[in-house]
């Protein structure tokens, strides 16, 4: 199983400020939704709770939550009390991608672990000042794909989608 995490990343680092996204960027919304559509995706409980309500569980996709909270319910959603756990779950049901949707403490120990073999990863051109930051992701990395986005009525800023591939 291929091990992705995807996410939108300043140019400073920030993925986030005051428990959500600092920006809204509608086609990095939609590159979002096609690429992890029909796959598993694992967030942080953090993450999980900054989706409004009425668009969680993400539609058309397994979510699992992970926490350290006994009893957490996430109606909809599948509830695990590790990153390592939820790939498990998602391994046994013959999932082929799953995806790491964030935050930033999810993201950070998916990579110091190097558990991720595929980055998706869409690099805002501006600086922003936030409150959550996107981890070092080490070395070996090759990029495989990218495409630019500029700035236009309905994205604030221009952005970069991108796919880097762990050599290994
Ligand atoms: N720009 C992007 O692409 C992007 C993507 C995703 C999120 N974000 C932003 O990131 C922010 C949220 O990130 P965050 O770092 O505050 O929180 P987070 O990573 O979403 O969630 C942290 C919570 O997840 C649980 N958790 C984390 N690691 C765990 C582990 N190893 N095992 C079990 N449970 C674990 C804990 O839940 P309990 O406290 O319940 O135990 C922890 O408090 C928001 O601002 C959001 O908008 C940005």
């Amino acid at each position: 199983m291929i091990i992705s995490a995807i996410a939108a990343v300043a140019d400073n680092g920030t993925i986030g400020k005051d428990g959500g996204l600092p920006w809204h960027l509608p086609d990095d919304m939609k590159f979002f939704q096609r690429t992890t559509v029909n796959h598993y995706v694992i967030t942080g409980r953090k993450n999980y709770e900054s989706i409004p309500e009425r668009f969680r569980p993400l539609p058309n996709r397994t979510n699992i939550v992970v926490t350290r909270a006994e009893g957490y319910k996430a109606p909809g959603a599948l509830v695990c009390r590790s990153i390592e756990e939820a790939l498990d779950m998602a391994r046994n049901a013959g999932e082929t991608e799953c995806f790491i949707i964030g935050g930033g403490q999810v993201y950070e120990e998916a990579f110091e672990k190097k558990l991720i073999h595929r980055i998706y990863l869409t690099s805002v051109h501006a600086e922003i000042v936030g409150d959550v930051k996107f981890p070092s992701i080490g070395k070996g990395w090759k990029e495989v794909w990218t495409e630019h986005h500029k700035a236009d009525a309905k994205h604030e800023f221009p952005f970069t989608f991108k796919v880097l591939q762990h050599l290994n």
